[in-house]
């Protein structure tokens, strides 16, 4: 059955350009977006809050169930997280919280907490949902759906420059590594690992400028709806 409303996917492995991506086309189109990645950073910090280990399945699962953050759009442009209060943007952002998030994601009882709630996200008048089974598992019965690939090294390369705009000293050799890390585990990962969709258009972002892939995207979209 199709969905009420329409709603692209956009999965893929970190640093292949989905935020970027899916932000752009967003707005281009009008549709809300869903930025999973930030529920399972959220479940992450949270856990690390309260000294929840992130092998203590019935507590995690407990506190994603009970969840308590919002998406704030700013006036002046962005999004601001607030986790039971807490203006945790910045937070959930680093390295760390991700290489945290994707130990947290591999726990089935907190995807499965989390599923109604990203669903939940599908509102008039569509939504673009980026993450790493929202073609697969969250929204199998998609209007069109995205894989965006990139080389770890190029992905490396992306976060790297994206740090040192911000003043953060990093190793680009450290963070190839990170990212093949978490690939790993978000590919072998026995609960919604992250692979295409078999009805996903994979679109390999190495070589391409963001302008030629929202451009591809927004003519797949209108092709289907
Ligand atoms: O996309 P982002 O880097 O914010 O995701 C952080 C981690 O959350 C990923 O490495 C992955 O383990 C997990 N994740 C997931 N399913 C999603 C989105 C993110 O397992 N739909």
């Amino acid at each position: 059955m199709m969905s009420q409303f329409p709603v692209l996917t956009i999965d893929g492995p970190a640093g292949s350009g989905k935020g970027t991506i899916a932000e752009q086309v967003a707005k281009a189109l009008g549709w809300h977006m869903l930025d999973s990645g930030a529920l399972y950073r959220l479940v992450a910090i949270a856990a690390q809050k309260k000294n929840i280990s992130f092998d203590d399945d019935k507590n995690l699962t407990a506190l994603a169930k009970k969840l308590d953050a919002v998406f704030v759009p700013c006036e002046i442009g962005g999004i601001e997280v607030r986790l039971e209060d807490e203006d945790v943007t910045l937070a959930i952002r680093t390295e760390d919280c991700g290489r945290m998030a994707s130990q947290v994601a591999a726990n089935k009882g907190v995807r499965k907490a989390l599923l109604q709630r990203q669903r939940d996200y599908l509102v008039s008048p569509g939504l673009v949902a980026d993450g790493r089974d929202m073609g697969t598992v969250v929204f199998p019965n998609a209007t069109a759906k995205v894989f965006l690939t990139a080389s770890a090294e190029e992905r490396a390369k992306r976060r790297f420059n994206q740090l040192n705009e911000k003043g953060v000293d990093v190793s680009l050799a450290g963070l190839i590594i990170d990212i093949q890390e978490r690939d790993l585990r978000d590919m072998s990962r026995t609960e919604a690992p992250m692979v295409a969709a078999s009805d996903a258009i994979t679109i390999d972002t190495s070589r391409l400028s963001i302008e030629a892939v929202v451009e591809q995207v927004l003519a797949l979209v209108a092709k289907n709806q």
